[in-house]
């Protein structure tokens, strides 16, 4: 069986931890490798509802083994908070069977002051961050003056990065943003006392997913956030400081591109955003509304409404070709229940022609007007059907035009937010 990356097709929240969840079962090792706890992934098994921002999706699946890449930004407070719900709720999160790679850059107080500062000072402009402090954490990655998971065996290797990275950041938040400065004794003294609770979580994660490559066990490769938040492909600035494609997947958990076979990228049956950036089929209306109520479509990290609009193909042509995606899981159907038409924005007209995939100039896409095929909607509950044969016709045909308008077969379907509300096809 192949190894999969789970991407997410859109702008983040497609439904990455329920779709993880849910693979898990016949995976043994589930990777994050890229982000931080800027995620919110849900799961909900027999009413309950688990919220992870770190820690892989398949956590509640006993035995399994989770690790944290390379590639991931963590926080430790958030970390050891994940890691706490987990243990109370009966969850094994030993030392066995998850795992942080030593070369995990830390995110530090003084990432999430700056995130916010910044954000702050954007008036008008804002991003709309997370304010987890993701953006500065990849900063000081790129310059080379950041602190990594190893280094918490190192308290004096600790101090002086500390050190010398106080030295910056206090000017910039006292003089530039006025913010409230941070004492570095304060810094290095949380850090190192919770440091006793991570280093039994260190390991070479290269080395453990080399071994279950080997025995001939399946892994999988949690994205996080979404493609069109991505660094380098997303609607740049209006993005997160990640690579969210499938290829990182290798370079954020140190594994070689052939071991990984299968790209199932995680498509919502409409669209949502968080946050600021262009969005061309954004629904301001009674339409949108009804999205956002019928889908919940409120962050699971902020809180935050998420804006709602009908399904882009012009966005997923991207995603399918920057991605190879292989398949694609095809989520939250049931909420599109009693809208009377179904819409898909099949093109954009942008300066006097047809465009098949986004225009690549900054900004342009804020300006695009989205060209929609309409297909009829449908009243049936469809939340307990369990085959694609059992879903009224109008849904097959509304799968079936995704699939030929992406080229790609959707071969997983979802039809709530439980485990077991999921048709494979
Ligand atoms: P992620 O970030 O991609 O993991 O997605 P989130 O967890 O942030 O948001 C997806 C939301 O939709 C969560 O509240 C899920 O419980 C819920 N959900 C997932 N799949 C379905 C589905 O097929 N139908 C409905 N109604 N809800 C779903
Ligand atoms: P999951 O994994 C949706 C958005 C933020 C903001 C932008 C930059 O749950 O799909 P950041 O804090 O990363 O610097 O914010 O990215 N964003 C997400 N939107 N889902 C996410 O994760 C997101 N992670 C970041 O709202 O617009
Ligand atoms: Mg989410």
């Amino acid at each position: 069986m192949a190894n999969t990356v789970i991407i997410g097709a859109q702008w983040g929240d497609e439904g990455k931890g329920k779709i993880v969840d849910m693979l898990s079962a016949t995976s043994q090792v589930i990777v994050r490798f890229q982000g931080g706890n800027n995620a919110g992934h849900t799961i909900k098994v027999k009413g309950e509802e688990t919220i992870l921002h770190l820690i892989p999706s398949g956590i509640l699946h006993e035995g399994k083994t989770c690790l944290i890449g390379n590639g991931v930004v963590l926080d430790v407070v958030g970390f050891l908070s994940e890691l706490d719900m987990l243990a109370e709720r009966g969850v094994d999160v030993s030392p066995a069977r998850l795992g942080i790679s030593k070369k995990t850059h830390l995110i530090m107080p003084y990432h999430k002051s700056l995130d916010k500062a910044r954000e702050a000072k954007r008036a008008g402009q804002k991003i709309g961050t997370t304010g987890r402090g993701i953006g500065p954490c990849y900063e000081d990655k790129a310059a080379r003056v950041g602190l990594r998971a190893g280094d918490l065996a190192d308290p004096e290797l600790v101090r002086a990065k500390v050190h010398h990275a106080l030295l910056e950041k206090n000017i910039l938040l006292q003089e530039l943003y006025k913010f409230e400065p941070l004492d570095e004794n304060a810094v290095c003294e949380e850090l190192l006392s919770l440091a006793p609770r991570i280093l039994p979580y260190l390991c070479d994660v290269e080395e453990r997913i080399q071994a279950a490559v080997k025995a001939g066990q399946e892994v999988l490769f949690e994205g996080a956030q979404g493609i069109h938040l991505d660094i380098d492909h997303g609607t740049y600035p209006f993005v997160t400081s990640s690579n969210t494609v499938a290829s990182n997947a290798a370079t954020g958990s140190g594994v070689g591109m052939k071991d990984i076979g299968r790209v199932l990228g995680i498509v919502k049956a409409y669209s949502t955003r968080v946050g600021s950036g262009p969005f061309p089929t954004e629904l301001l209306d009674d339409t949108g509304s009804y999205m956002q109520t019928a889908g919940h479509e409120f962050g699971a990290t902020t809180g935050r409404p998420r804006r709602c609009g009908w399904l882009d193909a012009v966005i997923l042509r991207e995603t399918v070709r920057l991605n190879g995606l292989t398949d694609i899981a095809l989520t939250k159907l049931d909420v599109l229940q009693r809208l009377p038409v179904l819409q898909i924005c099949v093109g954009y007209a942008y300066q006097g022609q047809r465009l098949d995939y986004p225009p690549q100039e900054e900004g342009a896409l804020a300006r695009v007007e989205p060209i929609y095929e309409q297909l009829p909607g449908f009243e049936d509950d469809i939340s307990e059907c369990d085959s694609f044969d059992a879903l009224p016709e109008t849904v097959q045909a509304y799968i079936r035009r995704i699939e030929e308008l992406l080229g790609v077969p959707v071969s997983i379907i979802s039809v709530g937010a439980e485990r077991r509300q999921t048709i494979i096809r």
